[in-house]
């Protein structure tokens, strides 16, 4: 049985405004106020897992314990087939330094294109990890396959949006209204699985 989460307020444990945004919307409907670690003046631990799980967990524990109240971070990443689901855990790190997804994602192409007859295939991963300051901790993982495009499309989103379309879609997430992207996003399939699992019912 998971813990439920009985306070109105949690940290959300991530510095990347893509994910701090989408993760707000995906908490509006519900009666919880989302305080981003920046604001609160956290530092970012070092992500030094090799699973979606590991980091995610590593990272809500340790806002939860800085911050003294609960904290919900996210782990996620693109996997492609062909890559051995490379860029993975290592998603972010692809984009170097500067954070350029532009480079990242030209590598993940450049990539692709020397292995020939690679598959399209890949899909994006989410692990949201809810922690409480005692030290408990629930993880919840979500998935949406889809397929690699070149060029990029699309304006919206973030990351790695502009080059993937999900299975039975034609845009791409990066070309996507938010609403359309939650309705199909590893984010919000594992945060359906987080509502349900722990959020008090109003
Ligand atoms: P991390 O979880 O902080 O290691 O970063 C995950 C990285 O995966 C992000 O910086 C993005 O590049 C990528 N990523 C995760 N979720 C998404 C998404 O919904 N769209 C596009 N890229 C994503």
């Amino acid at each position: 049985m998971s813990r439920r989460l009985s306070e109105r307020r949690l940290i959300v444990a991530s510095h990347n405004a893509g994910k701090v945004r989408e993760i707000a919307e995906l908490i509006a409907p519900f009666r919880i106020e989302a305080i981003p670690a920046a604001s609160l003046g956290l530092d970012e631990p070092d992500e030094t897992e090799t699973t979606f799980k590991g980091n995610a967990l590593l990272k809500a524990h340790a806002a939860a314990k800085a911050g003294a109240m609960p904290a919900l971070a996210d782990d996620s990443g693109l996997c492609v087939d062909a890559l051995k689901g490379e860029p993975g855990v290592y998603s972010a790190r692809w984009a170097g330094p500067a954070k350029d997804f532009n480079l990242a994602m030209r590598l993940v192409h450049e990539r692709m294109l020397a292995i020939p007859g690679a598959p399209e295939t890949a899909r994006f991963v989410c692990v949201l990890a809810l922690a409480w300051p005692d030290g408990h901790a629930e993880a919840f993982e979500g998935e949406v396959s889809g397929r690699i495009i070149w060029p990029p499309r699309g304006e919206r989103g973030f990351g790695y949006d502009p080059i993937f379309v999900a299975d039975g879609h034609h845009l791409t997430f990066g070309e996507m209204e938010p609403e359309a992207k939650h309705a199909i996003s590893h984010r919000a399939r594992a945060f359906a699985k987080l509502i349900e699992a722990c959020f008090e019912r109003s």
